[in-house]
């Protein structure tokens, strides 16, 4: 098999494409055959080595925790999937592969209605954007101030949110705003004068804050909430604790959420946003592009 490995940490030129043995499940895993791999800014915080505290990553390592594909061959005590099954969901040994070993209890069938490229943008935006938003415990009627709108977790938390009845006030670019409205929220310029143009757009003020971009909105966001920390959740702000807000990680992902956003992505309710598709062999170019922090939606590899 194929897969895209780096033996250092450091810029994207340390991803190459490398020949590895193929992988066996071990018991309650499967193997899968990659047909897309979903990219994340996880990724290329591991690859720099930026997050070794929290997860240390012994080297060489495969990036990509994200996948759609078809069942090969399933490990012990696997009963609901069977080889040929397509599925979705997260990888156990990096998804940036022709094959990759999964966990079966954290797979959903990929719907027939989908593409590959959608079913692999999915398992981590979606799964992220629904814990947060249940975390808030947004409500019908309240208005959500979302940082980082237009991104992968971001475009996903609008249209969940939306989908609430919540309104949804979206920072992004100008260039992002159109995008943001068809999504079904509010756009406001992020950067100076924030406070402001949301105190404009809400003047009963927000009712919870969700940060899904992590550069520098807490302090605003505090402000808005009134001084208060409640209700405001960051996933990547690293002044979180440092200011009492609420930081949100990854647990265990859960495949019945996964399948339950699969279905509305398959039904047209919820948009899957693909920025750019690459060739599993340019991973490089696309790490290039997720690290600009401007990727609209998602950007996957095909092997
Ligand atoms: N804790 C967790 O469980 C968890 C899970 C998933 C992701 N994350 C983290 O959450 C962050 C977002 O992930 P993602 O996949 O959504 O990233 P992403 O798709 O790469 O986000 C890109 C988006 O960020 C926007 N952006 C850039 N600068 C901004 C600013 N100053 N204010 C508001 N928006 C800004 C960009 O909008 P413009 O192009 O309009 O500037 C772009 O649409 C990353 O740091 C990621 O590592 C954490």
């Amino acid at each position: 098999m194929e897969a895209i490995v780096y033996e250092e940490f450091g810029g994207p030129g340390v991803l190459h494409l490398a020949r590895l043995d193929q992988p066996r499940p071990g018991p309650g895993q499967v193997r899968v055959a990659v047909r897309a791999a979903g990219v994340n800014p996880i990724d290329h915080k591991i690859r720099n080595g930026w997050m070794e505290g929290a997860f240390p990553t012994p080297l060489p390592a495969t990036p990509g925790t994200e996948f759609a594909g078809v069942v090969q061959e399933t490990g012990a005590g696997v009963t609901a999937f069977a080889p040929g099954d397509e599925v979705l969901g997260w990888s156990a040994t990096g998804s940036y592969a022709t094959e990759a070993l999964a966990e079966a209890a954290s797979l959903a069938r990929k719907p027939e209605g989908l593409s590959w490229e959608e079913g692999a943008a999915l398992p981590v935006a979606t799964d992220t954007a629904s814990r947060v938003l249940d975390e808030l415990a947004v409500a019908e009627g309240e208005t959500l101030l979302l940082h980082g709108a237009g991104g992968g977790v971001g475009s996903v938390a609008v249209q969940l949110a939306a989908a609430r009845g919540a309104t949804v006030i979206g920072t992004a670019s100008p260039a992002n705003h159109d995008f943001l409205r068809v999504l079904g929220a509010v756009p406001a310029a992020y950067g100076d004068g924030l406070v402001e143009r949301v105190r404009e757009l809400a003047p009963e003020g927000v009712d919870a804050v969700f940060d899904a971009s992590g550069r520098g909105a807490l302090p605003a966001s505090i402000e808005l909430r009134g001084g208060t920390t409640d209700r405001i959740v960051t996933i990547a702000d690293g002044d979180a604790a440092e200011l009492g807000v609420a930081f949100s990680s990854g647990g265990a992902p859960s495949a019945d959420r996964l399948a339950e956003n699969a279905r509305l992505a398959e039904s047209g309710e919820l948009r899957v946003e693909i920025a750019q598709v690459f060739p599993l062999a340019d991973a490089a170019s696309a790490h290039a592009l997720s690290e600009g922090g401007h990727v609209r939606g998602k950007l996957v590899l095909l092997p």
